[in-house]
């Protein structure tokens, strides 16, 4: 099975008007000059959203390249919801990916298994296309629970979203451990847990999760993209820190 592979960022709560204009401005310069090989993303905060997409509209990026959300309301419609953005907001400002259940969200505010599966099928509803974070806490995989949580994780999506949501989208597994620390997970922590999610995709339907792309996160930086995307069964990755800066984001593209 031969998926394109996927590289995405997620600038988290960072960016400004200036900075955007500025990282869109070298990431298109750098590809003109050479192309990436890759499908590419970027997830900036919703606010920032047509900082990216007209001009994308005007002049694209070299190569599949979108810009996405890092979160979306599991509501759907209009309604008196204060403080939150439906996917149909974010399709609106142009958002074509969106993050969904990052460890972030999941941890600091409260979302649960439920409440993640509610939001991925709101946003495959709305037309976005879903990225799916999953992994384990330092304690559960001490406690060699690792398989167990991330197959629970994706087993509460396929419930309620069905497997054609993550096949319109992506699944990234970001052990929480390796996140924003500098050092990623090793080579041979990656590749059995990206088995395991293989596993369950394909489980749940042969073809369809056999075409679905998995992402690792968690400190990918240009000096260690190469390595990690040639594992079997890794499609790309999710980058926070190091795709603030257009520069280092477009060297883990390039490495793929
Ligand atoms: O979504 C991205 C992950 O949280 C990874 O962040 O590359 O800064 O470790 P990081």
């Amino acid at each position: 099975m031969s998926r394109i592979p996927l590289v995405v960022g997620n600038w988290k709560m960072n960016g400004s008007l200036a900075s955007s204009d500025a990282w869109l401005r070298e990431f298109r310069e750098l590809c003109r000059k050479d192309a990436v090989r890759c499908e590419s993303g970027l997830c900036v905060p919703s606010a920032y959203l047509l900082a990216f997409t007209p001009k994308l509209d005007s002049e694209p990026v070299a190569g599949e390249f979108h810009v996405g959300a890092e979160d979306v309301s599991d509501r759907v419609g209009t309604g008196a919801f204060t403080g939150e953005v439906s996917g149909d907001m974010l399709r609106d400002l142009g958002a074509w990916w969106c993050i969904v259940g990052h460890s972030e969200r999941r941890t600091l505010y409260g979302e649960t298994d439920e409440r993640v599966a509610e939001k991925v099928k709101a946003a495959y509803d709305a037309g976005l296309h879903p990225i799916l974070c999953v992994g384990e806490t330092l304690e559960e995989r001490n406690a060699g629970r690792t398989r167990e949580v991330v197959l629970r994780q994706i087993a509460a999506v396929l419930s309620v979203a069905g497997i054609e949501a993550l096949e319109a989208g992506a699944v990234a597994y970001e052990p929480l451990w390796a996140i924003g620390t500098g050092v990623a997970a090793g080579t041979d922590q990656i590749e059995p847990v990206h088995a395991v999610i293989r596993g369950a995709l394909e489980e749940a339907d042969p073809v369809k999760g056999g075409a679905i792309r998995i992402l690792y996160g968690g400190s990918v930086k240009p000096q260690n993209a190469a390595e990690i995307i040639a594992l079997p069964d890794v499609d790309g990755a999710l980058v926070g820190g190091a795709s603030l800066d257009a520069g280092n984001f477009y060297r883990i593209c390039a490495a793929v």
